[in-house]
């Protein structure tokens, strides 16, 4: 192998000087081989359909429609827009995007997303501006996916349940300009509910109030209401105590001074000892 010579290096000069030095061009061919191929390393190559570009300065991985299934490994830790539109992405697993320290903008807009992990965007807090999952199959997220984010987002066009997780997504999210309307309940919804825009549904209602988060609620409501009672009533009890037993309470000060009986006591105690 190290008698063979990279293409690069066959120029005519390099080869009479390499023929001057008969007996050190073993060594020198294997040092050369050694020094080119056995130490580049090989270059990251992005999957089919994706490129890196400069846009406006910053750092933007494009794969859009580049049929991917999951997202793609090895994006550069400097990209700030990550472009992975139109593939058939189905879930967003934990810690996806966590190698990227200064994403701020990341589009998952029109693939099959069903499923979001609670911490799919862990490790974004502090960068990430503007997500996209428009036109996907979610019918919920995790609320957890959204703590600590400064976003704007776009749901659009998916099939939401409408329910008390969307409202309280809702509350923690600011939604980028123009796309509530965008928001609609789907199939999976209350019956009520599917083909409603859910923007002004959740304007008039509490969706939180209802169903296993509400009983929950309600459950915690009571049990304070009931420990309130309860406190009342100690209190009203010792209360009603204290000022029962006020005069009992002050007699002991004034028997005070009527001790020699206990001293007496006391003198029999040491005589009999
Ligand atoms: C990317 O990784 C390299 C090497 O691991 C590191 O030196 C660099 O600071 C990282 N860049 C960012 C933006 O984190
Ligand atoms: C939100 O998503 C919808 C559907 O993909 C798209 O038509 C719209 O332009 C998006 N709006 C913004 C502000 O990103």
């Amino acid at each position: 192998m190290g008698l063979f010579f990279p293409r690069s290096y066959s120029t005519p000069g390099l080869c009479q000087s390499l023929a001057m030095l008969s007996p050190a061009g073993h060594l020198l061919s294997l040092l050369l081989v050694i020094g080119t191929g056995g130490t580049v390393p090989s270059p990251w190559v992005p999957p089919q359909g994706c490129y890196m570009a400069e846009e406006a300065g910053e750092r933007t991985f494009r794969c859009s429609q580049a049929g991917l299934s999951a997202v793609p490994t090895g994006i550069p830790n400097d990209t700030r827009k990550l472009y992975l539109d139109a593939n058939r992405l189905a879930s967003v697993p934990a810690g996806a995007f966590q190698h990227l320290p200064v994403l701020e903008e990341l589009d998952l807009s029109h693939n099959v997303l069903a499923h979001l992990s609670e911490a799919a965007f862990q490790g974004l807090a502090g960068t990430l501006r503007h997500l996209d999952l428009s036109a996907n199959q979610l019918a919920s997220v995790p609320v957890e996916a959204f703590m600590g984010l400064q976003i704007q987002v776009n749901l659009s066009a998916n099939p939401w349940h409408c329910d008390c997780a969307l409202q309280e997504v809702l509350r923690q999210v600011r939604l980028a300009p123009g796309t509530g309307a965008g928001i609609v309940c789907g199939p999976g919804a209350r019956p009520d509910l599917v083909g409603q825009e859910f923007l002004p549904l959740a304007g008039e209602e509490e969706l939180c109030g209802t169903g296993r988060g509400g009983a929950q609620r309600s459950t915690d409501v009571a049990l304070l209401v009931t420990m309130g009672g309860w406190l009342v009533l100690v209190v009203a009890y010792l209360v009603h105590y204290v000022w029962q037993n006020r005069d009992e309470t002050r007699r002991p000060l004034k028997r005070a001074p009527v001790l020699p009986v206990r001293s007496e006591d006391s003198s029999t105690l040491s005589t009999v000892l």
